[in-house]
């Protein structure tokens, strides 16, 4: 698998449709698959939802969205077509009353003049007079850049003009609007670097990025405030959507990751049928003008066992790699060191640098590799662990590291240094 797309809360339940390969553990085929919950703890596979099954899409049903419309649910997707080595893309629409039955729309949108067929990711929202999409794509001129369209029904589309074009690359993928508190917009963005040479992936590099700024519904123009940020510090976090729910949360989920060419080859999970997944979903809000991200309160409820430990350093096992960990420290600038499952994972804070790092082993060569965040203090953090996955929220949720890490089940051991005087790490099983 990989993007999360149609993220949607519809009719008393919660719709994560992803692009999937049910065939193989490659990119060759792509669908949209889909899982829906009550509480986004309990999941149920509902298998596939989109398949490229017209001419339009025979080569891919590509990322998109969904909204909701009058209790219809209406979905955005791109169909990817190759023919003699050419790329075409169409941005489709399909419909569904009931969430099961999807119908694939007549209506399409075509790549404008401007553009190259790299033109991708639909994103619809809601304006004051009208609807609104974005487009990922890439002008003539091989620079990066976000399209917007308009409609007054969700099914007739009419291209505006560029909404945003800095700092791009030379491509943009799915990018994503959002305001929060009616005041500040959110315009997330993954820029890509490619090749001249259409398919050479070898040459592919992106990142997930978001910019926070103003979109003028007049102008048609998103006016930044700042330039580009990383959404999350981590080695594995690419492709994140957002969806507004009915407890009126903006909800983002990201995909975990998007591994080289080499690193999905040699990934250690392919022997249990599965490649990569989804983050956890993460409520973002601004603390102080600053985009903040903190997991669904709902994972609380997955909690089983609590151990607590308030000595300085320390060393106990886990039951298992399902784990949460919850920091907080009341001196805040000292160094803080956490060894997770035998050394599979480090996370180190050096209070006098400022600077956070994690680290962790790289299994196509077998060697350590470290990201680091300048962080001001560290009070706080709470650490996921899914097996191969392992999500980490900072000084409530100012900065994340999200990455896949592979280790021996009976790793187990934790070791810590540094909680000074009234400090404390909570550790619960799930
Ligand atoms: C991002 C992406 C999208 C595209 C999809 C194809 O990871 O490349 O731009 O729609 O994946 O699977």
């Amino acid at each position: 698998m990989n993007d999360p797309n149609g993220l949607i809360w519809f009719k008393g339940k919660y719709y994560f449709f992803h692009q999937w390969n049910r065939f193989d553990m490659n990119h060759h085929y792509k669908e949209w698959g889909l899982f829906t919950s009550t509480n986004m703890i309990d999941w149920s596979n509902q298998g596939s939802a989109i398949l490229p099954d017209r001419k339009l899409d025979r080569n891919g049903v590509y990322s998109g969205s969904s909204i909701e419309h009058n209790g219809e649910m209406y979905l955005f997707y791109t169909g990817n077509v190759k023919k003699n080595g050419e790329r075409k893309s169409y941005q489709c629409i399909s419909t569904s009353k009931n969430g099961r039955t999807f119908i694939k729309e007549e209506s399409v949108i075509e790549t404008p003049a401007e553009f190259t067929e790299h033109h991708r990711d639909p994103k619809v929202w809601r304006g004051e007079n009208n609807w609104w999409m974005v487009v990922g794509a890439q002008t003539k001129e091989r620079k990066g850049a976000i399209a917007l369209y308009s409609s007054c029904d969700l099914l007739h589309w009419k291209y505006e003009n560029i909404l945003y074009d800095q700092q791009l690359d030379n491509m943009c993928e799915c990018p994503d609007l959002f305001s929060i508190n009616g005041e500040t917009d959110i315009l997330l963005c993954c820029p890509q670097v490619r090749p001249e040479i259409d398919d050479d992936l070898t040459g592919v590099s992106s990142y997930a990025a978001f910019i926070s700024g103003k979109f003028d519904e007049k102008t048609k123009k998103f006016l930044p405030k700042g330039s580009l940020e990383l959404l999350d510090y981590g080695f594995d976090f690419y492709a994140p959507q957002s969806f507004s729910d009915h407890k009126g949360r903006r909800i983002l989920v990201g995909w975990m990751s998007r591994m080289s060419e080499i690193e999905e080859y040699l990934c250690p999970t392919k022997q249990y049928g599965y490649l990569h997944c989804l983050t956890l979903p993460r409520v973002v809000t601004l603390k102080n003008g600053k985009i903040q991200q903190l997991p669904i309160e709902e994972v609380k409820q997955l909690r089983k066992r609590k151990q607590k430990f308030t000595s300085s350093q320390g060393r106990f096992e886990l039951e298992s790699g399902r784990f949460e960990l919850e920091l907080s420290r009341k001196d805040c600038s000292s160094d803080f060191h956490l060894f997770l499952r035998d050394c599979s994972v480090e996370i180190h804070y050096y209070g006098k640098k400022n600077v956070l790092s994690v680290t962790r082993v790289n299994w196509v060569a077998n060697k350590k590799e470290t990201k680091v965040k300048q962080v001001q203090s560290l009070s706080q953090m709470s650490i996921f662990s899914d097996n191969s996955s392992i999500e980490i929220f900072v000084n409530d949720g100012e900065c994340v590291f999200s990455l896949r890490y592979f280790t021996e089940e009976e790793n187990l051991s934790v070791k810590y240094a540094g909680l000074q005087q009234e400090g404390e790490l909570l550790y619960f099983a799930f």
